[in-house]
C-alpha cells in the first residue's frame, strides 16, 4: 500500500500534467443518489474540473440542470440509462462510482454484495472500454469487495493499473475524527484525562 505513496515524484508529475489537473473531465456514476448529489455539487465547485459528466439510471437530467446553473467553470452534462453510459465516460480523467444500493434494515452484507457487485462490474467494464487511463474511485459498498471486482474487470480488458483504482474511505476517516473530537470534548468538559489525550495525539 505504502509503495504507492512513495512513488517517485517525477513519475507522478508525468501522469498528472498541469493542463490535465486544471481541466479534468470527471464522471460521477450514480450521480442522483444520496452520495452522488452532494459529491457532484462539490465537484461543480472545484476549479480543477472543466467537465462534470453525471450518469445515473434515474433523475440525472434534473440533477445536471440544477448544477449547471451554478456559476463555476465546469460544464455539466447529464446522461441517463445504459444507452448513454459510454458517452458519459468518453475521455474521462477521473471516474467516481457511488452507484449502488446502501444497506437497508434486514439486509445482510451478502445481499448488498450481490446487488452492488453486478452494478460495479458493469460500470467498470464501461470504464475499461471508454476511459482506460482514468483514475477510478469506488464508493459503492462493500468497498473491500468492489475494488477487487473493478480490478479483475480491468485486467480482463488488459488495462489494469493498480495506481489508478481507488477505494474511497473518507467517510470512515471523517467519522473516526468526529468520534475522537467528541471524546476529547467530553474529557475536556469533565476535566479528565486531558494530558493523556494530548499525549496520545503526538
Ligand atoms: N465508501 C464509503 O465510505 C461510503 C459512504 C457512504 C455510502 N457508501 C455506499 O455508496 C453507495 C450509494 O449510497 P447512497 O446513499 O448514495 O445510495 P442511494 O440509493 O441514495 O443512491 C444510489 C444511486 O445509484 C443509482 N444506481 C443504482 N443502480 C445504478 C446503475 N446500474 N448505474 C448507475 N446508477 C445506479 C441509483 O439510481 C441512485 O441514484 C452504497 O453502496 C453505500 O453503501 C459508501
Amino acid at each position: 500500500m505504502f509503495s504507492r505513496a512513495v512513488r517517485p515524484t517525477a513519475c507522478l508529475a508525468r501522469s498528472l500534467s498541469t493542463s490535465t489537473l486544471n481541466n479534468a473531465k470527471v464522471a460521477v456514476l450514480g450521480a442522483s443518489g444520496g452520495i452522488g448529489q452532494p459529491l457532484s455539487l462539490l465537484l461543480k465547485n472545484s476549479p480543477l474540473v472543466s467537465h462534470l459528466s453525471l450518469y445515473d439510471i434515474a433523475h440525472t437530467l434534473g440533477v445536471a440542470a440544477d448544477l449547471s446553473h451554478i456559476e463555476t467553470k465546469a460544464q455539466v452534462t447529464g446522461h441517463m440509462g445504459p444507452d448513454q453510459l459510454d458517452a458519459a465516460l468518453k475521455g474521462c480523467d477521473v471516474v467516481v462510482i457511488p452507484a449502488g444500493v446502501p444497506r437497508k434494515p434486514g439486509m445482510t452484507r451478502d445481499d448488498l454484495f450481490t446487488t452492488n457487485a453486478t452494478i460495479v462490474a458493469t460500470l467498470a467494464d464501461a470504464c475499461a472500454r471508454n476511459c482506460p487511463e482514468a483514475m477510478v474511485c469506488i464508493i459503492a459498498n462493500p468497498v473491500n469487495s468492489t475494488i477487487p471486482i473493478t480490478s479483475e474487470v480491468m485486467k480482463k480488458h488488459g488495462v489494469y493499473n493498480p495506481n489508478r483504482v481507488f477505494g474511497v474511505t473518507t467517510l470512515d476517516i471523517v467519522r473516526a475524527n468526529a468520534f475522537v473530537a467528541d471524546l476529547v470534548a467530553e474529557c475536556v468538559q469533565s476535566h479528565l484525562c486531558i494530558n493523556m489525550i494530548f499525549k496520545s495525539y503526538r
